[in-house]
């Protein structure tokens, strides 16, 4: 196809500026003409990162992205951050329902619906989260959940969005699907999407996250339909990141 792979950095609750802007310096260095020809890459800071981050990669193609937006586009929700704050801090994607904020924030799928709403009406492009949990695998049940998931977490409209794919049980453990699984699942997600929004669902990009390292990158990018990573702890590490921005 000719989706261009899109290699995603989740610092997750990583980052301070001294060390967070020398990091993101190393990115940008070793983001050169051989690896921008390839691969799009992000780096999804901390809120208060993203100002600066945005002013720093201006230029260097490194795109910025914020790791999640409040649905409503303004009002008293205090310590929330809408889509058009985040807009405005220069970033232009935002991650919507990341496990994480799923299982602690008790985000559902209707709310990263409206998260990733807001997303477009802000102009960002929304990386929606789905993945079933390791008792959900077990049970036979992964395609059935993450399926359920996606459809009720992608709004209606333009397939303006990306997909992240990430089995809860493969974050932050060392721990990875299958190939066979991560292609049926991608596969599968594919042809959902194919019969919900026709052709135009060919050009969704649809990422795989969970315990992508250097070692293991590019047999999961070689996959047919894993059209880049949502990388959580290697994209602290510069080397690593680009490393496996390397193996797109
Ligand atoms: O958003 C990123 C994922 O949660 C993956 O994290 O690469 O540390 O397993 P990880």
């Amino acid at each position: 196809g000719t989706r261009r792979p899109l290699i995603a950095g989740n610092w997750k609750m990583h980052g301070l500026k001294v060390p967070a802007a020398r990091t993101l310096g190393e990115i940008i260095e070793g983001y050169d003409p051989a690896l921008r020809a390839g691969v799009d890459l992000l780096v999804c800071p901390p809120a208060p990162l993203l100002h600066m981050f945005s002013v720093v990669a201006v230029g260097s193609r490194v795109a910025i992205g914020a790791q999640d937006c409040h649905a409503e586009p303004l009002g008293a929700f205090t310590g929330e951050v809408s889509a058009e704050m985040i807009a405005d801090a220069g970033a232009t994607m935002v991650i919507v329902g990341h496990s994480e904020r799923r299982a602690y924030c008790g985000e559902s799928d209707g709310v990263v619906r409206g998260k990733a709403l807001a997303a477009r009406r802000a102009r960002l492009t929304p990386i929606i989260c789905v993945g079933e949990t390791r008792q959900e695998r077990d049970a036979g049940q992964a395609l059935e959940v993450v399926g359920t998931q996606l459809f009720a977490s992608v709004p209606d409209g333009p397939c303006d969005f990306v997909v992240a794919y990430e089995p809860v049980w493969a974050i932050g453990t060392g721990l990875t699907p299958t190939a066979q699984d991560v292609a049926d699942m991608h596969a599968f997600m594919r042809d959902g999407l194919c019969k919900r929004f026709g052709a135009a669902a060919d050009g969704v990009r649809l990422l795989y996250g969970g315990s992508v390292k250097p070692a293991n990158a590019g047999e999961l990018l070689a996959i047919a339909d894993v059209d880049g990573a949502l990388v959580g702890g290697a994209s602290l590490v510069a080397a690593d990141f680009l490393a496996i921005a390397g193996a797109a």
